[in-house]
């Protein structure tokens, strides 16, 4: 059966480089080369599961998609775009939703099945169909597909109820062709959105104050598309970091950028995992027990809720106990009892869990249940007693290319087991 296989064993040693981030920014610059005409080229793309998805959306819309190299690939927006995005690849994938703003902003209406995605929390797309209003847009929601339409988008003041990242680039991908200014207040300012922006100011849009909570966009009469490269991916280089904090030693993780890491590192820092920034990333170090410490999720810069699961499993087997609180996804701790079926020792109530840190893990068949929460129960494995199997890896899949290639190269026993060809 598909699966992770997990032994704890040496302390790792060594280096990595991280992949290019294509689930949380290159899927982003996928739908965004839909508001022009022409050839997008995107350098540094990683074969993660979604993709697959979104090539598939980008075709169904009438755009070219195809690798050039084994990291390269070109959309091609040059022929008519249908604004059509089909329940059967929407419903797979929540990115989905950012095909929304990009149609409505070429062809004036877009029709575009309701999102699926993890299953951490209600997920409402509230505010991203109140900015599309206020713009002039007109939406409904029938039979399931959201049906959205307008003569000219107009730029307004948008002020959003909570800084959401999939709003922040939708409203913002409307607004680069609208007609004035728009201003997005209390937006988001992960890294991905100034990625984002500076992408598109590329392609000649106009857009100020990206990872600000106020982006100003001057709307302009028509993009062009360019060559760009997908950043780093600071999900898996703090992923790799937790790895480090429960297995021990020492590891380099090229290609990402310490600031874009700062709280999660302050917060491992406070557990007794050390960091420092090298000029192409990060080095960390390991030697002792980790110590319990609290933590919060919040919107970017806070602590982000990527890490949730794991500074869980980080915690499961740390010195005392702490208090993590999730207030991005309302219901993110299903993992939980995955963890308990290896020994640890949590306790959930709503958006809190308490962990009580135990001596150490013990190895056990378990569940992913989506993309971190999966990452989560593999790091756990490093440290758990005996054998681990992650079943369910596809939601791994999703945002990591290569996770088990990663820790093996740091000399972590993890295998990914696939099922022998029929
Ligand atoms: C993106 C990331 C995800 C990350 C999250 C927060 C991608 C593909 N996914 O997800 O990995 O965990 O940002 O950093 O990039 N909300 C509303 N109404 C809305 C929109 C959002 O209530 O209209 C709520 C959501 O239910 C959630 C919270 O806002 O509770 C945050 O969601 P959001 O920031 O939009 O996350 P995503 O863009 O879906």
């Amino acid at each position: 059966m598909d699966r992770y296989v997990v032994r704890s064993g040496a302390p790792l040693s060594g280096s990595v480089r991280v992949s290019g981030m294509t689930k949380n920014a290159g899927l982003k610059q996928m739908a965004s080369a839909l508001l022009a005409p022409g050839e997008t080229v995107l350098h540094n793309v990683t074969p993660v599961a979604d993709l697959g998805v979104m090539i598939d959306l980008v075709r169904a819309v009438g755009a070219g998609a195809e690798w050039t190299e084994p990291d390269q690939l070109r959309l091609d927006t040059s022929g008519p775009i249908i604004p059509e995005a089909p329940y059967e690849l929407v419903s797979r994938m929540r990115a989905s939703i950012n095909v929304l703003g990009p149609l409505l902003a070429r062809c004036g209406e877009a029709r575009v099945a309701m999102p699926g995605g993890d299953n951490i929390g209600s997920r409402k797309l509230d505010m991203h169909f109140r900015g599309l209003e206020a713009m002039g847009a007109d939406l409904e929601i029938v039979h399931g597909l959201i049906e959205a339409r307008c003569e000219t988008l107009c730029g307004t003041r948008i002020v959003l109820d909570f800084p959401s990242v999939g709003a922040t680039e939708n409203l913002l991908t409307a607004a680069v062709l609208a007609k004035g200014q728009t201003v997005l207040d209390n937006a988001a300012r992960e890294p991905e959105i100034t990625d984002l922006a500076a992408f598109l100011n590329r392609m000649g849009a106009k857009v100020h104050g990206a990872g600000t909570s106020t982006i100003e966009v001057e709307g302009v009469a028509g993009l062009t598309p360019v060559d760009a490269e997908v950043m780093g991916d600071r999900i898996e280089a703090g992923t790799i970091l937790m790895a480090c904090g429960v297995a021990g030693g020492e590891v380099t993780v090229a290609g990402t950028r310490m600031e874009h890491l700062e709280m999660v590192v302050l917060k491992l820092g406070e557990m007794g995992l050390h960091v420092s920034p090298t000029p192409d990333g990060l080095w960390a170090r390991c030697d002792e027990r980790l110590r319990a410490v609290d933590v919060a999720t919040l919107p970017y810069p806070g602590f982000a809720t990527d890490f949730m699961p794991l500074v869980v499993a980080l915690l499961a087997t740390a010195d005392g106990s702490a208090i993590v609180t999730e207030n991005v996804f309302d219901n993110r701790f299903g993992f939980v009892n995955e963890l308990h079926r290896m020994g640890a020792d949590i306790r959930n109530e709503g958006r809190h869990a308490v962990v009580r840190g135990v001596d150490r893990l013990s190895g056990a068949p378990v569940r992913a249940q989506d993309v971190r929460a999966g990452a989560a129960l593999v790091v756990a494995g490093l440290a758990a007693d005996g054998e681990t199997r992650v079943l369910d890896p596809y939601h791994v899949d999703r945002g990591y290319p290569d996770l088990a290639g990663q820790l093996q190269a740091l000399g972590a026993d993890v295998q990914r087991v696939r099922p022998a060809p029929a």
